[in-house]
C-alpha cells in the first residue's frame, strides 16, 4: 500500500496505467466500520482504491471541535492496508491551503437549511476540499456514507455543476447493534448518553412508520419525532426535518419521498442520523437491511 502526502507523487501511481478505474473514498480518518463498508464498495467496484485522510480544517467552525477532533493514523493505516487499499494520500494543511491560497467553493440553496442552519460555513469547506481532492485524485467513481445525507445532496450538486467527470456512489449507513449510526463522535459520548444515543434512529423508525401507515404531513411527522426525543432529558434537538429528499425543503404534505432527519446534542457531541424514503413509486427505505 502506498502511503503519501505529495500530490505529484499520487498522480504518478494514478496515472501509471491510464486504463485502470479508481475508486476514491475521502475521509477524515478515525476509521470506523461505516467507512470500511465504502472502502469494500469500492474494492469491488474498481481496479484500485485510494483512501484520503484528512482533518479538514475548513469545514469546522472556530467554536466546532477541530482540535479534539479524534486521530489514529497508525490505527487508520493498519485497517486499510488489511482491507486490500492501494494508495492513502495523507497531506497536510500547508499541501492542501498553502499560503496565499484564496479559492472557496460556494454553492447557495442546497446548503442552506439542515445542517446549514446551525453550521453555515460547514459546507464551503466541504465542496472546496472535496473540489481539491477530485482534482488531485481524479477518480472514476467516489464513494461517501448516507449518513451525510445533506453532504451527499452538496456533492452530487457540486459534480453537477462543475462538470467533475466522477461517479458518485452513496453507500448505506452503517449501526452498532443497538441502531446507533457509527461516526468518530460516537467516542465522545459519556456512558449514559451512549446509552441514551439510539434514541434519534427510534425517532426516525417512528416516522418512517407513521409514513408506512398513511401519515403525510410533515408537520405530524416532524412533531412525532421532537416528542420522542425531547422525552431523553440529556438530548437537546438541533433539528428534526421531514424535507424533500433533493431541494432538502421542508415539506407540509409529503407527496414523492422523504428526507427525514435530525441533529441532537448530547453534552458537547452533535450526532446526526436520517432515513431517505423513496418516493411513492419504490417506498424502500434506501438503508440497506438493518
Ligand atoms: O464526510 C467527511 O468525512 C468529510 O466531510 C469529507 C467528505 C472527507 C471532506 O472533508
Amino acid at each position: 500500500m502506498i502511503v503519501t502526502s505529495q500530490i505529484d507523487e499520487l498522480r504518478k501511481h494514478r496515472w501509471a496505467d491510464p486504463s485502470l478505474t479508481w475508486g476514491f473514498v475521502p475521509t477524515m480518518g478515525y476509521l470506523h466500520a461505516g467507512h470500511l463498508s465504502l472502502v469494500q464498495l469500492s474494492l469491488v467496484g474498481n481496479d484500485k482504491t485510494a483512501v484520503s485522510i484528512y482533518v479538514n480544517p475548513t469545514q469546522f467552525a472556530p467554536t466546532e471541535d477541530l482540535s479534539s477532533y479524534p486521530r489514529n493514523l497508525a490505527g487508520d493505516l493498519a485497517l486499510l492496508e488489511a482491507a486490500g487499499v492501494d494508495l492513502v494520500f495523507t497531506p497536510s494543511d500547508t499541501i492542501m491551503y498553502p499560503p496565499g491560497f484564496q479559492t472557496t467553493v460556494n454553492l447557495s440553496n442546497v446548503t442552506q437549511p439542515l445542517e446549514g442552519r446551525s453550521r453555515p460555513t460547514h459546507f464551503a469547506g466541504v465542496a472546496t476540499v472535496v473540489a481539491k481532492l477530485f482534482n488531485i485524485v481524479q477518480p472514476t467513481r467516489a464513494y461517501f456514507g448516507q449518513k451525510d445525507a445533506q453532504q451527499t445532496v452538496v456533492l452530487r450538486q457540486l459534480v453537477r455543476d462543475l462538470n467533475f467527470n466522477v461517479a458518485m456512489i452513496i453507500g448505506p449507513t452503517s449501526r452498532e447493534p443497538d441502531s446507533l449510526a457509527m461516526s468518530s463522535r460516537n467516542a465522545r459520548l459519556s456512558k449514559a448518553d451512549r446509552l441514551a444515543a439510539p434514541i434519534l434512529y427510534q425517532a426516525l423508525s417512528a416516522a418512517k412508520n407513521a409514513y408506512a401507515s398513511g401519515e403525510r404531513s410533515g408537520v405530524a411527522l416532524r412533531g412525532l419525532m421532537w416528542e420522542m426525543i425531547t422525552a431523553v432529558p440529556q438530548a437537546k434537538i438541533d433539528y428534526v426535518s421531514a424535507a424533500d429528499p433533493k431541494t432538502l425543503e421542508e415539506l407540509e404534505i409529503v407527496e414523492d419521498g422523504v428526507l427525514l432527519s435530525t441533529a441532537v446534542f448530547f453534552g458537547k457531541t452533535r450526532l446526526i442520523d436520517n432515513i431517505l424514503i423513496e418516493a411513492t413509486e419504490n417506498t424502500e427505505e434506501k438503508e440497506g437491511n438493518f
